[in-house]
């Protein structure tokens, strides 16, 4: 296997404007100073924060500690009551939410009324057999992100102008999951409109890592990883348009599947009003903290029709998969992956190795667009984003934005000014030139992927890292991007935790409409790697 470190990762840096030696060395030097840089700003913000460090204590109550898959099958069967399910939730937010802030509305008194109601309907022998069948989640709360529209509770998607909005209805996923037999129980935290990689926003505040309160939960869908991964919530439907359920399911230690293309219901996720569906890169799909919880969610989630083109029921046989992987994102914009991360990687590729005799590592030369091509998929979906920002009132403009930032009289957190002078600032590319390059990586991965293979791929080149940094960092969620460009499924799987006690993890990559592949290795990770791992279970 390639060495490890910025040098191999510069290797795989092809730049015309250098020639001969000069075309490692440069790369190779920018990327050492990168890395060290990155460790600088580690250093600086540990100063301020690390006195500041809590852990979120471990649940006391065993039933926090099932699988939503688990909770329904025992309601079902009588050896639990949905109330109490309920009501262990809804005191364990009550318990954590403090700390985390991850919980920014809730329904808590309808949620016990409608559980009582699923008790007694259990009791008296309302559902027969086909009925229990398609209510998978029977009984069992859930929660969703502060983007996805809910009947009666806050829809300001972090913008100021939008602060005590209530939703009129229910989006079509919310819709979904409540006709599979679940319970919504609360509303989680998000940036402004669900586009940034921290959950932060002017009207609701940060919400904190469970491991690591000083730490980045990640985001879109932060607040909802965040109570997920401190069991305040049994399973989450995230969005994902650039990486929204991954990046924090990644930094929170929980599972997250982005699914295939065009089978996400649009409507009420943020603006959009579900005319979307086969154009956009954004999909929903659901967040647990064990595996088993994935393809019910998905189901439930997506409805069960939508569902069959993603051969979810599919058996595997993963010992007869390809398995292929590529270690780094060749751009300078991005850090350098660490040595923890990157041993865990291996770690992961090397058990498939051993168990297929083979698994080929990828180069994809166009790889180092990324940034550009992503930039330029963001643009084409069609809602404005600097119009959207300021609750349709105006086109907002990046520098005036940051001029009213520094003196205070901004609506716009500074995430919203960063993603405007990405979109407006830099150069854009030509559709042409957009095509091409897409076409060129989507082309080289789906001649090996197919029908039968699978890609490991790096979440992020660190862990999560402190509040904030991701101002400095912008560019590390490509690692998750890239797949909402190509519009292929991954899951993310929880690889226990490092050294400091944050969470690992790796994505899990498959050909468009094979989401079984992908959920097939994550069961095996889960088995051999542990998987999720609650905050504070060594204490
Ligand atoms: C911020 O939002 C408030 C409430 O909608 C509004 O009155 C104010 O004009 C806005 N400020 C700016 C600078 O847009
Ligand atoms: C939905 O939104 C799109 C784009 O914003 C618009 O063109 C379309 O007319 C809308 N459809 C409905 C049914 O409101």
């Amino acid at each position: 296997m390639a060495q490890v470190g910025p040098v191999h990762w510069a290797g795989q840096l092809n730049h015309e404007a250098f020639g001969g030696i000069m075309s490692s060395i440069i790369p190779s030097m920018l990327a050492f100073i990168h890395l060290y840089f990155d460790y600088f700003l580690d250093f600086l913000y540990g100063l301020y924060y690390n006195s500041k460090k809590k852990i979120v204590s471990a649940s006391k109550d065993p039933i926090l500690e099932l699988s939503a898959t688990e909770m329904a099958r025992k309601i079902r069967e009588g050896e639990l009551k949905s109330e109490e399910v309920v009501l262990a939730h809804i005191n364990r937010i009550k318990e954590v939410n403090g700390l985390l802030n991850a919980v920014i509305d809730e329904r808590f008194d309808a949620a016990l009324e409608e559980a009582r109601r699923v008790d007694e309907n259990i009791a008296k022998g309302v559902y027969a057999g086909r009925d229990f069948k398609q209510k998978i989640f029977l009984g069992v709360p859930f929660t969703t992100k502060g983007t996805t529209v809910c009947k009666g509770l806050d829809v300001s998607f972090g913008l100021v102008p939008r602060k005590g909005m209530k939703g009129t209805e229910d989006a079509k996923v919310v819709e979904n999951m409540k006709n599979s037999g679940a319970i919504l129980l609360a509303l989680t935290n998000v940036p402004q409109l669900s586009i940034w990689s921290e959950a932060h926003n002017p009207v609701f505040g940060i919400t904190n890592n469970p491991y690591d309160t000083t730490r980045n939960v990640g985001g879109s869908s932060g607040g909802e990883c965040s109570i997920i991964a401190a069991c305040g919530s049994a399973i989450g439907i995230g969005t994902d348009i650039g990486g929204s359920i991954r990046i924090p399911a990644y930094m929170c230690g929980l599972f997250g599947h982005k699914c295939s293309p065009t089978v996400t219901p649009t409507k009420g996720l943020t603006f959009r009003n579900g005319s979307e569906q086969d154009r956009t890169m954004v999909v929903a799909g659901p967040i647990s903290r064990y595996c088993e919880d994935l393809i019910p969610g998905l189901k439930a989630i997506l409805g069960a029709d939508a569902c069959r083109s993603l051969q979810l029921d599919k058996k595997v046989d993963i010992a007869k998969l390809k398995y292929y992987f590529i270690e780094e994102m060749p751009s300078l914009l991005i850090s350098p992956v660490r040595s923890d991360v990157m041993k865990s990687f291996r770690s992961v590729v090397e058990h498939f190795r051993k168990m297929t005799g083979k698994a080929q590592e990828l180069e994809i030369e166009e790889l180092a667009y990324t940034a550009r091509l992503y930039t330029k998929a963001l643009a084409n979906e069609g809602n404005d984003f600097s119009y959207d920002v300021t609750n349709k009132k105006y086109r907002a403009v990046w520098y005036r934005e940051l001029f009213k930032y520094i003196f205070r009289c901004s609506n716009l957190s500074f995430s919203s000014v960063m993603v405007l002078i990405n979109a407006q600032v830099l150069r854009k590319a030509t559709s042409e030139w957009f095509e091409e390059n897409t076409e060129k990586i989507k082309s080289e991965l789906l001649s090996k992927l197919g029908n039968d293979g699978v890609l490991f791929f790096v979440s992020q080149p660190t862990t999560a890292h402190y509040h904030h940094l991701s101002y400095l960092r912008p560019y590390n969620l490509l690692y998750f991007s890239l797949f909402n460009l190509l519009k292929f499924p991954v899951t993310q799987v929880p690889l226990g935790l490092s050294h400091d006690g944050l969470p690992l993890g790796v994505q899990v990559v498959s050909a468009p409409f094979n989401d079984h592949l992908c959920l097939a290795v994550a069961q095996e990770l889960e088995s051999v790697f542990g998987g999720y791992v609650p905050p504070n279970s060594q204490a």
